[in-house]
């Protein structure tokens, strides 16, 4: 229940914003602020915990009252190898996961872990141990692995209780305050207990709602009779599948929440499954659980977190205001700006760097590496690298530095550098800051991610050693005659036209007659000729797909084709495929997978199936290539070749940076502006040793 007392406000902070700043009572312990971290998976899990520690304790130093684990697994037999979770199988896992809830601590802050039993979740690809569910059903998980889980015999489950209670009195031991029963997302085996899709179970576990919660409610009891006295129990659940009847439903869940309504210290509520409760914000809006978490208080007097993509502060205040929620929860906020609670507490609205919902964080645990941020460029790097999100160690020497281009890579660079207290000089060849940014944000449903340039330009305004000049194409004799010491290029790069990329390593066939445009020419408001185009996909993320449903809202008879089975497939990484093909077919693209485009003329184009190598052709006026960029390199070659004049003119580095060096994703170039920044008048870096710190497997003595 929320405690009372509010604290004194911080004179910046506007008093409206007091009440986030109340704490709030979880069972047996007080979190300081109303500001939480769901828990939330990072790629670094068992295989880099002292990171991971180091992450977590630097989201405590932001604000936030409580920080969270990923959800951990609790026993060998629920393992979700590939995925790099972390792991409290037994007492040896404890150490690892002390030294992240004492790095929490340090900041005051209260430590969260969220247990899981993965059941059907887990293959079991590591341990080779069979899973288990309430059903005799094939395995849950993000790929279809070809095995199946077996339904739980009475056994099974006691056993798995004990398994759940000694991993409770782990995760006390290791110092943890709030000790999650995890039953969200499809993602663990409670979860496919309550939902009537996995459980059609006949005996007191199956059927009736009071059976179908019976597990979640025993190994609920169970953790408080054994920690509650010390440790919060919170029970994170969702409240609808969105699969309508056949899946859980609101209603459903709600009665399932009235039924253990005062058993939990807090509900954690959010959809299911994951891709809907972490939508990209090209496909939701902030706040679009709101609709089904504004019921829960009415069930319980517990608090109640929830989740929606929360930066806006004064969103947040309405919901505690209207009684929607006691806490406001938040992973990819966290994620972006892991100081947010802490500029909301001092007034400094303006510093937050909201996150812009492109869900690369999420592509980092798909793709089993360390978590990414488009926003946070630090995230993951605060411990191998010594990188943080805030702070900046001062300049190293008081050379000035030219960069040329303002992209995410030149923006970000500027401002580093801006901070770290260089003399910076931006210069930007468009009218408007932002490069590829200012372009994809007027994209269908990218317009969030302009957030990338405004939160910059927003910061770089503040410093008055960083001077911006727009509508200044720079040539080398003009960066020769400025005579800045450090030169950086982040000039881009725009897409080509020859159909170069994955399947042709060599240009396409055109007909010189034919119509063809790249995305920087839709980007730069060139429409294609006629009213029938070709969209040929063989870049796999957003572009293809975004361009083609462009086309096909602007009338065009739009066919997109792509080498894969599916449209824009890399987003599987992002949690969005399913929503991307399922929009194009709505907007009325013809979506055509296992096409290889192969010539392109002047009234059609050529297309041959990938396995067979069939030809068919299709009637076209105009095709969009979408398949691999130029870097922007000319300015870079013809600085080299002139190195003999750099002395003269003052120059001692030419270094490029971001999609001028190779394009890739917005967050790799806004990564590449960081380490440029950090980097510069540091340890050199030659390739020789690694620029990172690992953290090496101890090993055990050899069995002879
Ligand atoms: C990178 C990432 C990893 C996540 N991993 C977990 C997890 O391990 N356990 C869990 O319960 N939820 C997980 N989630 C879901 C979040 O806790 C949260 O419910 C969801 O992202 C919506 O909140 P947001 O809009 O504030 O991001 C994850 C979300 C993200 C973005
Ligand atoms: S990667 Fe994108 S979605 Fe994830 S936190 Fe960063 S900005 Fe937000």
């Amino acid at each position: 229940m929320p405690a009372k007392s509010t604290p004194p406000s911080h004179p910046e902070r506007p008093s409206r914003y007091d009440v986030l700043f109340q704490p709030v009572r979880i069972g047996p312990v007080t979190a300081k602020n109303r500001f939480y971290q769901v828990p939330h998976c990072n790629g670094l899990g068992y295989r880099d915990p002292s990171a991971l520690a180091t992450m977590r304790g630097i989201k405590a130093e932001g604000g936030w009252a409580v920080v969270c684990t990923e959800q951990v697994e609790i026993h060998y037999s629920s393992e979700i190898t590939p995925f790099i979770e972390l792991r409290l199988w037994d007492d040896r896992d404890i150490p690892t996961l002390a030294r992240m809830a004492d790095a929490i601590h340090e900041h005051g802050s209260l430590a969260g872990i969220e247990l899981a039993y993965n059941g059907m979740n887990g293959p079991n690809l590591y341990s080779r141990e069979v899973p288990m569910g309430p059903a005799h059903l094939p395995v849950a998980t993000f790929s279809h692995e070809p095995v199946q889980a077996r339904r739980m015999d009475r056994r099974d489950i006691d056993n798995v209780r004990r398994w759940h209670l000694a991993a409770v009195r782990r995760a006390k031991a290791a110092g943890f305050d709030l000790i999650y029963v995890y039953a969200a997302h499809g993602l663990g085996f409670l979860h496919h207990f309550l939902s009537r899709r996995f459980n059609d179970r006949t005996d007191e576990y199956g059927g009736s709602l009071e059976n179908r919660i019976r597990l979640m409610r025993e190994l609920t009891e169970d953790a408080k009779a054994a920690v509650g006295a010390t440790c919060a129990i919170p029970i994170r659940i969702s409240l609808d599948e969105l699969q309508g009847e056949a899946g859980l439903t609101h209603p459903e869940v709600e009665d399932m929440i009235g039924l253990m309504a005062d058993v939990p210290d807090l509900w954690d509520v959010t959809l299911a499954g994951w891709e809907n409760d972490s939508r990209t914000s090209r496909f939701a809006e902030e706040g679009h659980e709101e609709a089904f978490s504004r019921g829960v208080k009415r069930l319980t007097t517990r608090p109640v977190v929830g989740v929606g993509r929360y930066t806006s502060v004064d969103r947040m205040v309405s919901l505690i205001r209207e009684g929607v929620l006691d806490l406001i929860g938040a992973a990819r906020p966290s994620i972006a700006d892991p100081f947010l609670p802490l500029k909301v507490e001092q007034g400094r609205i303006d510093d937050i760097r909201e996150c812009i919902g492109c869900n690369i964080c999420v592509a980092g645990d798909f793709t089993q590496s360390p978590i990414r941020c488009t926003q946070n460029p630090t995230m993951a790097e605060e411990w191998r690298k010594g990188w943080h999100p805030e702070r900046v160690r001062p300049k190293g020497s008081d050379r000035g530095v030219l960069i040329v281009g303002a992209g995410p890579a030149g923006l970000e660079a500027a401002l580093v550098l801006g901070k770290r207290g260089y003399d910076v000089t931006l210069a930007e060849a468009a009218k408007e800051l932002g490069g590829r940014v200012a372009g994809e944000a007027r994209l269908p449903g990218l317009a969030a991610w302009i957030r990338v340039r405004d939160y910059r330009r927003g910061q770089i305004d503040k410093l008055a050693n960083v001077r911006v000049y727009l509508d200044n194409r720079l040539s080398a004799d003009e960066i020769l005659e400025l005579q800045h010491p450090v030169v950086v290029l982040a000039t881009g790069s725009y897409w080509r036209r020859d159909g170069v990329g994955r399947v042709h390593t060599k240009p396409m066939r055109v007909n010189a007659d034919a119509d063809v445009l790249s995305p920087t020419d839709v980007m730069a408001g060139r429409l294609p000729r006629g009213r029938r185009v070709v969209v040929w996909d063989d870049d796999h993320y957003y572009m293809g797909g975004v361009i083609a449903e462009l086309l096909a809202e602007k009338g065009y008879e739009t066919h997109y084709l792509t080498p894969a089975s599916e449209a824009s497939t890399w987003t599987r990484a992002t949690l969005e495929q399913h929503f991307i093909q399922t929009r194009m077919l709505r907007k009325g693209v013809r979506i055509q997978t296992f096409r290889a485009l192969q010539s392109i003329e002047r009234d059609h184009v050529m297309a041959t199936c990938v396995f067979t190598g069939t030809a068919n052709d299709i009637p076209a006026d105009s095709v969009v290539l979408v398949t691999a960029r130029w870097p922007q390199e000319e300015l870079a070659s013809e600085l080299r070749a002139r190195q003999p004049e750099w002395s003269d003119a003052g120059i001692q580095s030419v270094s490029v940076i971001g999609d001028a060096y190779a394009p890739a994703t917005i967050a790799h170039a806004t990564y590449a502006g960081r380490r440029f920044a950090e980097e510069l008048d540091g340890h050199p870096v030659t390739g020789d040793e690694l620029p990172f710190r690992r953290e090496i497997t101890n090993l055990l003595p050899v069995d002879r």
